[in-house]
């Protein structure tokens, strides 16, 4: 039994010293200390013993025992120093590399100049109002005083879905929204995407962006319209802009106005840019027809309102100086980086 225990012994020492990780360390301290490990093993055999060998057996295997739980001990503490220092090694930094360079994202140019229109009409009483971009035929033209077959609609060429559901062609429909859900007064702007069957090129795009404005009220005139479109233009374009108003013809306005607003390169003299005009078309606008009111439910005898519509591309294009309306949807980081 002593032979037994001494082998184990150089076992467990052996294999303790020649072992490398704190998993295995702690099996090996299972295999022989623990309550079913070699060593227990052995004592339990101890009953076999006659009286004079059992205290000498029993003391060495105690010294034993205690031999390999301090060797376990030992290289137990060992392990964990080497692998904190491996881990410290590992994460170390070193403060001299580069940082790495942190990208931040920007808006792109059309909302910001649409944030920066929101914020102006927030500021006149306007609030912000949403419609459908799939629509209906009679929201789109219809219920705008564009019957079927009305000549107008050549002028908008639309894509259609089915014969009664198309994608805007205006925000205007989003004032048949309104009025059909809310009794004046009424004062909101609409922005968002609208459609058209246009090729693309420098100025043209099937998708782009209009803001509509609306308001209804007693008493309202085309006076009330060139003050907000001039405090508009003001805030946009600096306190020197002028615009003006030219007789123009649609169907859901009554009178309608196209309206220009002096060019900021040449500030009215006339340039290239302008081609020779000193002002550029920037809207549409106009007296809410009478029609259009009524069909909302909104007594016209009683209450009057003016609408706008305009296209958000030219404003930005303006403002920035640029000279292709591609470059806005191209998504080109170097383009866009500039703002
Ligand atoms: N919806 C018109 C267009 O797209 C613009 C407009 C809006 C004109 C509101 C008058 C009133 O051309």
């Amino acid at each position: 039994m002593k032979q037994e225990l001494e082998k184990i012994e150089s076992a467990a020492l052996g294999e303790t010293a020649s072992c490398d990780s704190i998993k295995a360390l702690d099996e090996l301290r299972v295999k022989y200390l623990g309550k079913k490990g070699e060593l227990t093993a052995i004592l339990k055999q101890m009953g076999k013993l006659s009286a004079e060998e059992r205290p000498v057996i029993g003391q060495l295997a105690n010294k034993i025992r205690q031999d390999i739980e301090n060797a376990v001990s030992k290289k137990m503490a060992d392990l964990k120093a080497k692998e904190q220092e491996l881990r410290i090694a590992s994460e170390s930094i070193d403060i001299t590399l580069p940082g790495k360079p942190q990208s931040f994202g920007k808006l792109h140019p059309l909302t910001i100049v649409a944030n920066e229109i929101k914020e102006i009409f927030m500021g006149m009483g306007f609030s912000i109002a949403d419609g459908p971009e799939v629509e209906y035929d009679y929201y789109n033209f219809e219920a705008l005083n564009l019957p079927p077959d009305h000549p107008a609609r050549d002028t908008q060429d639309t894509f259609y879905i089915t014969d009664n559901i198309l994608l805007r062609t205006q925000t205007s429909s989003v004032q048949v929204h309104v009025m059909e859900n809310q009794k004046p007064p009424i004062r909101i702007i609409s922005p968002g995407r609208v459609y058209r069957s246009d090729a693309v090129d420098a100025t043209h795009s099937p998708l782009f962006h209009q803001i509509e404005g609306l308001v209804v009220d007693k008493g309202i005139t085309m006076a009330d319209l060139k003050g907000v479109l001039e405090t508009l233009m003001k805030k946009l374009y600096g306190n020197d802009c002028k615009i003006r108003l030219r007789p123009h013809h649609f169907p859901f306005t009554e009178p309608s106005a196209e309206v220009d607003v002096m060019c900021f390169n040449c500030h009215g003299e006339g340039c290239r840019i302008c081609k020779g005009e000193g002002y550029i078309e920037l809207l549409g606008a106009g007296m809410v027809h009478p029609k259009v009111l009524e069909g909302c439910g909104i007594d016209s005898s009683v209450y009057s309102g003016f609408a706008f519509g305009m296209g958000l591309e030219r404003i930005v294009m303006r403002r920035y100086n640029i000279s292709d309306m591609r470059l806005l949807y191209e998504n080109d980081l170097r383009f866009l980086e500039q703002f």
